[in-house]
């Protein structure tokens, strides 16, 4: 059951003060937002002032660059930061900016260097970003330059192997924006995981559109009704301080709306194969699936002295923990890896937006231990982490196949997108499993002070 005031819980016997137990709920009241926070350029304005200077992003991921000289880039709207592995292991970040004409120093997404040269006049600069030498430096007012100029460097600071930037220096330290308990992000170990696929894709509609449209499962069963048959669309709904929030969506069960909660079906079967066990040795109801996958893979991970996988609850080994880091990112958190989704604004349209995709996996080099299906990995794909794939970008006129159940996604966002233009539409009236929604929003005004 899911009632307004009795949402549904996953694990009803979940220590009160575990990372699974549902958390109480704050009041964010029952406020109806004007629809114009979804296309108007006022408020996009408003947010490229307010709101993208002010938070922690997260700007990249420590395994990318493990060596010092290596560098990645993150862009944001008219914004390029450049991360960079420091002698001492230590990250700094630095705009991408040239501070002779403004040229980018990284012209690639990724690299390793042992000092930027920009391309335009060869300045030089150290990877801690101090000045190395002025092409002929003699021709310049030495007034002009005394000052030395280096590269610009702004916060920068990571936690459990992701990188997080802030762009007006003014936010809490990363620890105390980070609204998650202690260890919640650090189990995962995603500094142990490595990128194996990186997709970016341009979606007609506003960012904030597709932060909602990811923050529920109330939409499962209508618009992808094929998931029924392989996860519940009632999800516990957890609500963190500062706009962070989490979603447990259990997973290897059918949906409560199916009747037929006994025939193990070969959607499941095939989830107990990748768990390493042997479908056809099952004997039990589909409803019992869940459990067996959950001590499959805890056995699986003790004969593989697979220690983290000791951090976690029964519950983590199936299900999606969906973690939303406030304002733009949502990672769908497992024990074998992590699906990193962004939400990055496009510079300039407010009815366009990218979808950013980053799909993180933790090698095990082990016949019995799969890639996880959810990651729908192309077949050649290098697991290992020896090789970075660069990333793939399509254009919204592309249409790149992003697999069934996102596909479904882009259809529906383009189309909220539209009605929610409408002089019939009044703003968003949301239920309590949309409750992280709800708080998303709340925090956004909050930060953008357009409430206390
Ligand atoms: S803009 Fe970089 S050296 Fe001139
Ligand atoms: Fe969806």
């Amino acid at each position: 059951m899911f009632a307004y005031n009795k949402p549904y819980v996953v694990n009803p016997s979940a220590p009160e003060q575990s990372l699974e137990a549902k958390r109480p709920q704050p009041d964010n009241g029952l406020d109806v937002p004007s629809p114009d926070r979804y296309y108007t350029r006022e408020f996009m304005e408003r947010e490229w002032r307010d709101l993208w200077p002010r938070v922690w992003l997260l700007a990249g991921v420590t395994s990318d660059i493990p060596e010092s000289g290596d560098y990645s880039v993150f862009d944001i709207g008219h914004e390029s930061v450049v991360l960079v592995r420091q002698k001492d292991g230590s990250i700094k970040a630095f705009y991408n900016a040239c501070p002779h004409r403004g040229n980018k120093i990284a012209l690639n997404d990724m690299g390793s260097v042992d000092k930027f040269t920009c391309a335009f006049h060869a300045w030089q600069f150290c990877t801690s970003g101090k000045l190395l030498k002025i092409t002929d430096e003699e021709s310049f007012h030495p007034d002009l330059i005394k000052h030395r100029p280096g590269l610009s460097e702004l916060r920068c600071d990571s936690i459990g192997g992701l990188i997080f930037i802030n762009m007006d220096g003014k936010a809490p330290p990363l620890a105390d924006w980070i609204g998650l308990p202690k260890g919640y992000i650090e189990n995962y170990a995603i500094d142990q995981m490595h990128v194996v696929r990186h997709v970016r894709t341009e979606w007609r509609g506003n960012w904030k559109v597709g932060v909602d449209s990811f923050y529920e499962t109330y939409h499962l069963p209508h618009i992808h009704p094929q998931t029924q048959g392989v996860m519940e669309d009632f999800s516990q709904y957890d609500l963190y301080p500062n706009g962070f929030s989490r979603m447990i969506v259990p997973i290897c069960t059918k949906s409560h709306r199916i009747e037929d909660q006994d025939t193990v079906t070969p959607d499941l079967q095939y989830m107990m194969q990748e768990a390493g066990m042997d479908p056809a040795a099952y004997r039990g109801p589909a409803q019992g699936v869940r459990g067996a996958v959950q001590a499959a893979k805890r056995a699986r991970a003790k004969r593989l002295g697979l220690d983290h996988y000791e951090r976690f609850t029964d519950g983590q080994l199936t299900d999606s923990w969906a973690t939303g880091l406030f304002p733009n990112v949502q990672i769908g958190m497992h024990p074998e890896g992590v699906f990193i989704m962004r939400f990055l604004p496009h510079a300039t349209d407010p009815e366009r937006f990218y979808y950013d995709n980053i799909t993180m996996y933790r090698y095990v080099d082990d016949p019995n231990y799969f890639v996880p299906g959810w990651m729908g990995l192309p077949k050649d794909t290098d697991v290992t982490g020896a090789t970075r794939p660069a990333m793939e970008f399509y254009t919204a006129d592309q249409k790149a196949d992003l697999g069934p159940v996102l596909n479904q996604d882009v259809e529906l966002v383009s189309a909220v997108h539209r009605g929610q233009k409408s002089r019939g539409f009044a703003g968003p009236l949301w239920c309590e499993q949309e409750s992280r929604v709800r708080h998303f929003h709340r925090e956004l005004d909050r930060v953008m002070g357009l409430r206390r």
